[in-house]
């Protein structure tokens, strides 16, 4: 029986994270903490390199801690799971198969021991249709556009029925249009799923508009979480509103600040 706690639902404590490389150890991570509760949206941002990647790759079972450890749901996460699917910036999709094929692949994966060939379909149609692409579904990757691309992703992570969703920068490829239309529509869904998500960004105003806690890594080598700021702007968002709203400016200064004053980028000189 699991009385895990809802409020600690990715649960990461002391984690390390050192890599070898041909000029010795290179700690990338140290000491970082974080509870993420269930249905809780959370970013990770920091400068390019901090470690990021290194620390959502470690949700995602990827790979192993150097130190400490990771839990989802009371079990410590061993290795990559079904209930914990990543969407990449590079969407990563079989370019050979079509949108509803690589949907499938993934439902089919998940689901094929327990469900019949037609409930399968019917999976694969609904994430389709939840990310607004039922009418390129016999599309080959190379036919449609990034953001649809990107899309077909998140239906596919979506499709898994995932217990977390991790989210790599998932709108980095993309222009400043198709990246807002995309955060709003993945606000929705999330609100629909009640999904908990833990995503990378660079984007100061997506970590707003999405976070109900943006994550703040101050800059490696050796990074670790320098704060923790909780979003408390009610939902639904709505970008339009937010762009002149006093708290919102606030918290968008509070990343900016940090980012730039406290964790500026400094050019290390040989
Ligand atoms: N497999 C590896 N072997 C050695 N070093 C690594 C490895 N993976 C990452 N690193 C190093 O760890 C640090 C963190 O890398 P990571 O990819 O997590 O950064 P990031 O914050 O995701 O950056 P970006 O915003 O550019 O994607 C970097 O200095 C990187 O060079
Ligand atoms: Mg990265």
């Amino acid at each position: 029986m699991s009385n895990s706690s809802p409020t600690k639902y990715i649960d990461i404590q002391h984690v390390e994270q050192t890599f070898k490389t041909k000029k010795g150890l290179f700690p990338a991570l140290k000491d970082i903490n974080l509870t993420v509760a269930k249905g809780e949206f959370v970013t990770l941002i920091g400068h390019s390199g901090c470690g990021k990647s290194t620390l959502l790759n470690l949700i995602a079972g990827l790979t192993t801690p150097s130190h400490g450890v990771l839990l989802c749901a009371d079990r410590e996460i061993a290795g990559p799971g079904p209930e914990r699917a990543v969407v990449f910036q590079n969407h990563s999709l079989l370019p050979w198969l079509t949108c509803f094929e690589n949907v499938y692949l993934a439902v089919e994966r998940v689901f094929a021991a327990t469900e019949s060939k037609a409930q399968l379909k019917a999976r694969t149609e609904s994430a389709l249709a939840l990310v607004g692409l039922t009418a390129a579904a016999q599309k080959r990757p190379g036919e449609i556009s990034g953001g649809m691309k990107q899309r077909v992703g998140i239906a596919r992570a979506l499709s898994m029925e995932p217990k977390v969703l991790l989210m790599d920068e998932p709108f980095g490829a993309l222009d400043a249009l198709t990246r807002a239309k995309l955060q709003d529509e993945l606000l929705e869904i999330v609100a629909a799923t009640q999904a908990t998500v833990v995503m990378v960004t660079h984007d100061v105003d997506e970590a707003v508009l999405l976070s109900d806690k943006i994550v703040m890594l101050t800059n490696g080598p050796a990074a670790t979480i320098g704060e923790v700021l909780t979003v408390e702007l009610p939902r639904p968002r709505k970008r339009v509103a937010l762009a002149d709203d006093a708290q919102y400016q606030q918290y968008r200064k509070a990343v900016i600040d940090f980012l730039y004053t406290r964790q500026a980028h400094v050019e290390k000189v040989a």
